[in-house]
């Protein structure tokens, strides 16, 4: 541990210095942190009800999760996918995050080069590093929707790995059908060992999501109930394994975790019976969307990421600052709006841009984007 140098989360620090800001009487606008407003869907909060009042001992479940979620889970795979998925290849995890350790684990060794778009989800990074793995960072830009393609990777050597999101964070630009299944075949021929985050699928603006599983399965699928599924402090995700790797998730899972919580394992299973609830939130992200496509160009803020999906928009911001790090801190400070520096996502290139959730209200987005445009004639 004493030379294990880790990054921080930059979004989870800007959190903390808002909450100082709250504690103190301000009234802050949180356009930081990519997480629904709304809770968990009525469904799951009956279905939690009854567990907790019938006195359900609610101890440890099996490694991988208890068999009703993912029989709910294979469901949906064949509703909306049209896909089979055998119940033994899913394993239930503490969110995304907590797949992510196991499948980094158990698919790679130390030293294994994996390759991740850049600007990305800065987790990936850090918890590779954290493990020992290289990581292979590929800058994209606007060019390729800021995801990686087979002609980029053909410019790496010797990889073990290649982390893709669609749609992504924080650009929320997507993959086509076709892009995906090019950069499966692309993996699966070099023996790369593809892991694809299909965490924000559900939410989208026109695109459809096509899951890698459609084109083979050497792949890992990681998902989660944070964001569609409104339950990020539930701690509940889940995995496609490959089925060479499903022995060791199975063992990793055992003794790094256990289970993954009870409870929520209860209120993700039942968080499928009623989806119409969760779609409306859609309709309220499409709005707020709108508001920030639209308002951002008017106060000179007009490279914007395409934000197929997701709830972000992520924004060049390189004509006002060359520190997204500092003009975040302070509009937080000055108009109590709180952002996200593109340094997060890219280390680079980051410095010039600046990612907007839309995850909350559109009161809250049209409130922010008012301070925003006094704040920006002002400075
Ligand atoms: C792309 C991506 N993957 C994974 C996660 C983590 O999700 P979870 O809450 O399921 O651990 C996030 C959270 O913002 C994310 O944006």
């Amino acid at each position: 541990m004493a030379d294990l140098d880790i990054d921080p989360f930059i979004v989870m620090e800007v959190m903390r210095d808002a909450a100082v800001l709250e504690q103190q009487g301000a009234d802050v606008i949180h356009m930081e942190v990519g997480q629904p407003g709304t809770g968990a869907s009525g469904a799951a909060i009956a279905a939690v009800t009854e567990a907790m009042s019938s006195g359900l001992p609610l101890g440890y479940t099996v490694a991988l999760g208890q068999e009703n979620l993912r029989q709910r889970i294979a469901a949906h795979y064949a509703n909306s996918y049209g896909l089979e998925v055998s119940i033994a290849d899913i394993a239930i995890t503490a969110g995304a995050s907590g797949a992510f350790v196991l499948a980094f684990l158990a698919a790679f060794k130390q030293g294994d080069r994996v390759a991740l778009a850049s600007p990305g989800y800065p987790a990936y990074r850090n918890i590779l590093v954290a493990l020992g793995m290289e990581v292979v960072t590929i800058p994209c830009n606007d060019e390729t929707g800021f995801q990686p393609t087979p002609e980029i990777l053909d410019q790496v050597d010797n990889l073990a790995g290649l982390i893709v999101a669609s749609p992504a964070n924080p650009t929320g630009t997507m993959l086509s059908s076709n892009e995906l299944k090019r950069l499966s075949e692309y993996c699966d021929n070099r023996s790369i060992r593809l892991i694809s985050d299909e965490i924000y699928h559900g939410l989208t603006y026109g695109q459809e999501t096509a899951t890698v599983w459609e084109f083979g399965q050497k792949s890992v699928v990681i998902n989660s109930f944070s964001k569609y599924f409104s339950m990020t402090g539930w701690r509940v995700g889940w995995m496609l394994m490959p089925s060479d790797l499903s022995q060791n998730i199975e063992r990793l899972a055992q003794n790094l975790f256990i289970c993954p919580p009870a409870i929520s394992q209860i209120a993700a299973a039942a968080s499928f019976d009623d989806l119409a609830e969760l779609d409306q939130h859609i309709d309220v992200y499409r709005e707020s969307r709108a508001l920030l496509l639209n308002r951002l160009p008017q106060m000179g803020i007009t490279r914007l990421a395409p934000a197929d999906g997701a709830f972000y928009v992520y924004a060049f911001v390189g004509h006002l600052t060359d520190n997204s790090l500092e003009w975040c801190k302070k509009l937080l400070n000055e108009a109590h709006v709180a952002t996200t520096p593109g340094v997060d996502f890219d280390q680079g290139r980051g410095h010039q841009w600046v990612r907007f959730s839309f995850a909350g209200t559109t009161e809250a987005v049209t409130n922010a984007l008012n301070r925003l445009e006094k704040w920006l004639q002002k400075s």
